[in-house]
């Protein structure tokens, strides 16, 4: 017999998502019932041609936006059935965003866009400063902490998001064409980056990518088309 503890659960699950936007009087259905299930610790990548439905798939996973039908689950809790603010609060603590364009605060240098998701969490200035620094340390910016983003080159804009998005310790993190905006090299770096932290933090990942080389690197790839989850 099993014992139930040796049962692992997915961190993140999907169940018959569907998405369609209104385009004028017609509804273009992106998503047609996504089944999608990630264990603890994986790395994996989807990939789908431009417009198949990645970005608008990760952001149904992260809550930034909810299904036209179709449950998610992440750790066991249903972000479908959770309300605006509950589902901020899960959003903050549990799940790590990472976009194409790195969306930082220009106004805000490295140290403070890194500690903002801290002090949300209701950490204190001190305590999200000290934090803030670890984890820009960790993605290897130790010597930019009062840069701001504008006076960083894009590969260093993406750690300082990566570190933004991992300062609360989500148990998932999302990745939205994460090395879309950079060259091959600094592209490398990241995703070398994102490789390291899995193994050190314990992470499960998702990274959308339209390059078969990035995500021939992670753990599985799943194939988005034609609004479903078309195989590894
Ligand atoms: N907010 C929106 N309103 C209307 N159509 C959208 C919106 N977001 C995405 N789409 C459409 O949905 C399809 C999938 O887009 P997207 O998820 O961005 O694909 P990908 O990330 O794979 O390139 C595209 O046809 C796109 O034009
Ligand atoms: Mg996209």
């Amino acid at each position: 017999m099993t014992e139930p503890s040796a049962i692992t659960n997915p961190i993140l699950k999907a169940r018959g998502v569907t998405k369609s936007y209104a385009l004028g009087a017609k509804q273009i259905e992106v998503l047609k019932g996504i089944d999608l299930e990630i264990m603890p610790g994986e790395f994996v990548s989807i990939v789908g041609a431009s417009g198949s439905g990645k970005s608008t798939l990760l952001h149904l996973l992260g809550g930034l936006d909810s299904p036209d039908s179709g449950l998610i689950e992440v750790q066991g809790r249903e972000l479908t059935r959770m309300s605006g603010t509950r589902l901020s609060g899960f959003r903050n603590q549990s799940i790590g965003f990472v976009f194409q364009a790195y969306h930082l605060f220009p106004e805000l240098n490295a140290l403070e866009n890194v500690a903002l998701p801290a002090r949300i969490a209701r950490k204190s200035s001190r305590q999200a400063q000290a934090f803030a620094r670890q984890w820009l340390e960790r993605v290897g910016l130790s010597h930019r902490l009062d840069h701001r983003p504008y006076e960083l080159s894009g590969g260093e804009q993406q750690r300082v998001a990566i570190a933004r998005a991992l300062i609360n310790q989500p148990v998932l993190l999302l990745a939205d064409e994460p090395t879309g905006n950079l060259d091959s090299e600094s592209g490398s770096g990241i995703l070398e980056l994102l490789l390291e932290l899995r193994d050190a933090c314990q992470l499960t990942l998702l990274m959308a990518t339209h390059d078969q080389a990035m995500a021939s690197h992670t753990d599985r790839i799943v194939r988005l088309n034609d609004g479903k989850i078309a195989g590894f």
